[in-house]
């Protein structure tokens, strides 16, 4: 079996450990395993390329991709699919693994099976906004970079107390990571994308945390439209000095988490099964915990917000949103 493997979308830890484990999977098998520089785009150019467990191998433990990504939408474009199926013979491809976010997973595996290219997607994005899987390959690391960073920042606002410390996280639009992230670290307030916040509990959550404790942590996700503003008014709302960090591209290119290189090897295995085993189109998804081969599309997979309750509960809110500690 001849397979090919391309990145749609933001790259994210864990991917080139798969691509170790698939080149494996694969080798094991007697199968050859290919690589597209540059997604779809670099796939219709002829950025193709030979992908051995041995030129996987120094990758495996690197975050980003030895395959670079594109989110050129080359695919919706009118001759595509005649492209995509003359490039595919000449390099004798008998199905892709496709890595990527939720816009690739839920719309690129269809149009395959409709072009009949067996494609198996594996969700990897740091947001961890992909609907059909409790996890994304990519987010355990983001959230391990972030406390990484959050432990540094408390060491300091420790010995020198008396501030505000404000962590702006990665996400997109979503704030499913910041949510996480001010779990994980017990952050005394957090402002997503999804939900609104008032300034009267924001600030009277800060100041009591910085009075008794002698420093606050407020976790924003970047799609929070006011946090420049959230940033520049603390001092004025709370008559207290305000830090700002922001975790910003680092968060995506770090090195994979013990769980992402776990995940990774899992999904790469179950995706080198499933086309060596005749599957279509499916997306390894998490569920329970574990990597299992949804088979079809995630197109009508429902989207859950943020959990609602544990937003709540970071910020000191009773159900009713308004200030309960
Ligand atoms: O891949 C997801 C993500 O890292 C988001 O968290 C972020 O908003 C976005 O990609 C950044 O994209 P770009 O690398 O194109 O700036």
């Amino acid at each position: 079996m001849k397979t090919l493997m391309l990145v749609s979308g933001g790259d994210a830890p864990g991917i080139n450990t798969a691509f170790y484990h698939y080149a494996r999977a694969a080798a094991r098998y007697g199968g050859r395993v290919y690589g597209a520089r540059g997604g779809f785009a670099g796939l219709l150019d002829g950025a193709v390329s030979l992908l051995t467990p041995e030129a996987a191998a120094p990758w495996a433990g690197v975050g980003g991709s030895l395959l670079e990504s594109s989110r050129e939408p080359v695919l919706s474009k009118q001759d595509a699919e005649q492209q995509l199926k003359a490039r595919l013979a000449e390099w004798d491809i008998n199905g892709l693994v496709l890595f990527g976010g939720d816009g690739s997973l839920r719309h690129l595996p269809p149009l395959l099976e409709a072009w009949e290219i067996p494609c198996i997607g594996i969700p990897t994005t740091i947001d961890n906004d992909v609907a059909g899987t409790e996890q994304t390959l990519g987010f355990d690391s983001a959230c391990n970079y972030a406390y990484h960073v959050i432990d540094g920042m408390r060491a300091t606002a420790h010995a020198l107390p008396g501030r505000i410390f404000t962590l702006e996280t990665l996400g997109g639009d979503t704030g499913y990571l910041a949510l996480a992230v001010a779990d994980g670290a017990g952050a005394d307030a957090v402002l997503l994308p999804e939900y609104e916040y008032d300034e009267n509990w924001l600030a009277e959550r800060l100041r009591e945390a910085a009075t008794t404790r002698g420093h606050a942590l407020l976790v924003m996700s970047e799609g929070v439209k006011t946090k420049e503003a959230v940033v520049a008014n603390i001092p004025q709302w709370t008559g207290i000095r305000v830090r700002d960090t922001r975790l910003g591209h680092a968060q995506r290119g770090g090195a994979p988490s013990h769980r992402d290189r776990a995940l990774a090897a899992e999904m790469a295995r179950i995706a080198y099964a499933a086309l060596r085993d005749g599957t279509r189109a499916g997306v390894v998804v998490v569920r329970g915990g574990r990597a299992a081969l949804h088979e079809g599309s995630l197109a009508g997979a429902p989207q859950s917000a943020p959990d609602r309750v544990l937003y709540d509960f970071i910020n000191g809110l009773n159900t009713d949103g308004r200030s309960g500690d």
